[in-house]
């Protein structure tokens, strides 16, 4: 009997023995997550603590693991303890902790709206992945199926509402039995000074069950450029962005603003924190380009300072938002612009259907071109002309609800719904129409409307 025990508790310490080594010597010190995708290539990037030899292998079967990425095809960037001599700095990682690996696998002369499985290895060892939640699904040409993303904002806080909405989320998604395509994210997504492990706490561990599977897109806040310089920050270490147009639209050259597309969407990812926002600036030159290249169905634009905002912050007052609405606005709208996203204010508000709203204050006086709710089970889904028309009504929606503490000063007389409650916007686009709607943390719908690009009246 006293031997049967003694077996026993050798076997247990040893099982924790084994599982400690194990865990100890696993070198992935991020774990996977997809970045630039298009609808036959996309970016898988991680971070391990030692140099490996690393490869990537996947299949659109699990059991196959089929095909593998070229090593010329994965780069690497290495914590800047790692620099030995007068290297270009942009090749090191801002501030990540020693011994840092970052990298980052092209996979290429993929099949479009498909479903790959993906394994990384160091060596013949599978350190990530190779099983059912590592998953990749590339866009669709054009409108071939509907299209579903997140939206979400201020969420960096590393808090319990922060944790809730992205539950809230899952819940909505699980009861639905639907998945994201992609997370669009406003920024403030790494409290308080965007630093390395501020991104790592507050965004990838937090999210990482989706970032494996989807891209985020994201814009910088002004939390994330508190460290470092411009294209030089923890920010531009975290993210791969298209600066060559290689996920479509115009080459911005710099990954403080860009455009993508996805389907039959065209987006706009601009800074509204760190750059100038004159319409004679580069990024409001190279924004007007952009547009004019533009032959997507629709257009989807976003940066941390919304146009429009009485939450935590104040648009009339607050030169960022000022600008971005008095000279960015003009710009958007004259190029057909749908949506404009936002964050920054710790609040939900969204418009309605709008142009011209220009002027500092910002008021509804002729303005307004549809003043109903937008919502087919209300007052009937906001109209547009098919195709991209200058001027014919723009949606402004502020998304700073996801996790940082809520305020409101007052409410905007452009603002159809105001909401002082935690969540994230989910919008779905299918051929002639756009559905958003506001998810809080319990996963309910708080907020919904429909855009629908027909011929007036029809
Ligand atoms: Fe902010």
């Amino acid at each position: 009997m006293k031997k049967k025990k003694f077996f026993l508790i050798f076997i247990l310490v040893a099982s924790i023995c084994f599982a400690l080594a194990s865990f100890q010597s696993s070198p992935i010190s991020r774990d996977p997550y997809m970045q630039m995708g298009t609808s036959d290539s996309i970016v898988i990037v991680w971070r391990t603590s030692r140099t490996i030899k690393p490869r990537v292998l996947f299949s659109e079967k699990l059991e196959n693991r089929d095909r593998e990425v070229f090593l010329e095809e994965i780069s690497v960037d290495r914590s800047a303890s790692l620099r030995s001599g007068d290297e270009d700095e942009r090749s090191y990682l801002f501030s990540a902790p020693e011994g840092t690996h970052q990298y980052s696998a092209h996979l290429k002369n993929l099949k479009a709206d498909t479903l790959y499985y993906y394994t990384i290895y160091d060596g013949d060892e599978a350190i990530a992945g190779g099983d059912l939640e590592h998953f990749f699904r590339t866009y669709p040409i054009d409108n071939a199926r509907p299209l579903r993303f997140w939206v979400l904002g201020d969420s960096g806080k590393g808090n319990e509402a922060q944790k809730e909405v992205f539950q809230g989320l899952q819940g909505y998604l699980k009861k639905k039995n639907i998945s994201l395509d992609f997370y669009l994210h406003m920024g403030d997504m790494a409290y308080r000074n965007g630093e390395d492990f501020e991104f790592q706490e507050n965004f990838f561990s937090v999210y990482k069950s989706l970032l494996r599977q989807v891209v985020c897109w994201p814009t910088i806040g002004n939390h994330e450029s508190y460290t470092g310089k411009v294209g030089y920050r923890p920010y531009n270490d975290a993210y791969v962005l298209p600066t060559k147009a290689e996920s479509g639209g115009v080459p911005s050259g710099t990954e403080s603003y860009y455009s993508f597309e996805i389907g039959s969407i065209h987006f706009i990812s601009l800074d509204s924190e760190n750059l100038n926002r004159h319409p004679a600036g580069e990024m409001a030159l190279w924004l007007k380009k952009d547009l004019e290249k533009n032959k997507k169905d629709w257009t989807i634009a976003y940066c941390h300072h919304p146009p429009y905002t009485k939450g935590t912050h104040d648009s009339d007052t607050e030169i960022e938002h000022i600008e971005i609405r008095e000279y960015i606005m003009p710009i958007l709208e004259s190029g057909g612009v749908d949506i404009v996203l936002g964050g920054h204010s710790h609040i939900y508000e969204r418009s309605m259907l709008m142009d011209g709203a220009y002027k500092t204050p910002t008021s509804s006086k002729g303005v307004i071109l549809d003043y109903g709710d937008g919502d087919r089970q209300g007052d009937g889904a906001y109209i547009k002309r098919a195709g991209i028309h200058p001027h014919e009504g723009t949606i402004a929606i502020v998304v700073g609800n996801g996790g940082a503490e809520l305020s409101q000063g007052w409410v905007s007389s452009v603002m159809k719904k105001t909401l002082l409650e935690h969540g994230s916007v989910v919008i779905e686009v299918h051929q002639k129409t756009l559905k958003a709607v506001m998810i809080n943390q319990r996963g309910q719908i708080r907020d919904r409307f429909h855009l629908v690009k027909s011929i007036k009246g029809e």
